[in-house]
């Protein structure tokens, strides 16, 4: 097979940013993918409707003409989120998901939830209304080790949520564990998860071979080899919980390679190559687009896009690799992991 036809990607986890790096890396996602579920994450947050119906006329605005990609949007749920807000935004259907992050989590989520108490009424207004939740899936505890971030979450605020909350329906995005690929496995049918190209193709010593990459750097972490291993096997399995969210996170390479880097990958670029390889090392290339392109929107309750985009296996032109300028911020190097790519995106 040297030569497949899908139909047409969604990404269900995206940075887009604003300003001169959403004008630079927009146009990349909207070429290949049909839809993507923007992340609130920008400072300040998107906290309201109106926040959200602004970002939104940005995005679209970023646009490339003839391009057919459709924004979805979240709100960044803060503990003094209005309930209102999520039935309007439902009801006028403007509203796809809430976000939410621990307090200091990750890259900017300071106006993050700190006392799950506070945002009883939201969630309840979620669960009536079908939206879902998407979770940043870790504690925040200093005295938990980075690497056990995402497991101790599961126990500790996870399962007692679902408990809580039994007909939410809820993402675990980025989960990059075996307990998290096995929890979400287990679990009733509103409760799915979102795996991203690098943690199917890195791990934890990947980030620290022949000295400290910054570009391997991300929130969650990547893990020691038996998770990622756990993690292609949940994503090529063909299980339709689980599906593709990039997390593609763009920061200046000045903000990545310097004595505190942010913690993100842009992968944006490279999402189809990196994903072909994976699936074809599994003998899994008739489940891709289950999960680039069926999975996600059927968990979303939308349709699948319409058209399809074909890849080739050939070695993918040098120029996906080259970091994307991005006016006074400089520019943002891409996800290169230390394997051969053999496949490229042919037409989107
Ligand atoms: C994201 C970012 O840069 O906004 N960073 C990351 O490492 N994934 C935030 C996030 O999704 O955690
Ligand atoms: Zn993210």
């Amino acid at each position: 097979m040297d030569r497949i036809e899908i139909i047409r990607p969604d990404d269900w986890h995206l940075h887009v940013r604003d300003g001169e790096m959403l004008k630079a890396v927009l146009p990349i996602s909207a070429r290949l993918f049909g839809r993507a579920i923007i992340m609130p994450n920008l400072v300040p947050p998107v906290r309201d409707l109106d926040d959200l119906r602004a970002y939104r006329g940005r995005i679209e605005a970023a646009v490339p003409k003839g391009s057919g990609f459709r924004p979805l949007m979240t709100l960044y749920l803060t503990e003094t989120t209005d309930p209102a807000d999520i039935r309007n935004g439902t009801a006028s259907g403007e509203l796809t998901a809430v976000k939410l992050y621990p307090a200091g989590a990750t890259t900017n989520s300071d106006a993050g939830v700190k006392d799950f108490k506070r945002v009883h009424k939201v969630l309840e207004a979620m669960q009536e209304a079908g939206i879902p939740l998407l979770v940043h899936g870790e504690v925040v505890d200093p005295d938990v080790d980075i690497f056990d971030r995402e497991a101790v979450f599961i126990e500790r605020v996870l399962a007692p949520l679902i408990r809580d909350f039994p007909a939410l329906r809820i993402v675990m995005e980025h989960i990059t564990t075996e307990e998290g690929a096995s929890f979400v496995s287990g679990t009733g049918e509103n409760v799915a998860a979102t795996i991203t190209p690098q943690h199917l193709l890195i791990n934890r010593n990947d980030i620290f071979r022949g000295g400290i990459r910054p570009h391997f750097y991300c929130l969650p972490i990547a893990k020691r080899e038996s998770h990622r291993l756990a993690l292609r096997k949940a994503a090529t399995s063909g299980n339709a919980k689980f599906f593709l969210g990039t997390d593609s996170a763009p920061h200046p390479v000045g903000n990545k390679e310097c004595a505190c880097g942010c913690a993100g990958i842009f992968n944006a670029p490279v999402t189809m190559p990196c994903l072909a390889q994976v699936f074809e090392d599994e003998g899994a290339l008739d489940r891709l687009e289950a999960f680039t392109s069926l999975n996600g929107p059927a968990f979303y309750r939308l349709p699948p896009n319409e058209d399809r985009i074909v890849l080739a296996r050939t070695a993918p032109d040098e120029a996906i690799f080259r970091a994307i300028d991005v006016g006074a911020d400089g520019q943002v190097v891409v996800f290169r992991p230390d394997v051969p790519f053999r496949w490229s995106v042919e037409k989107a």
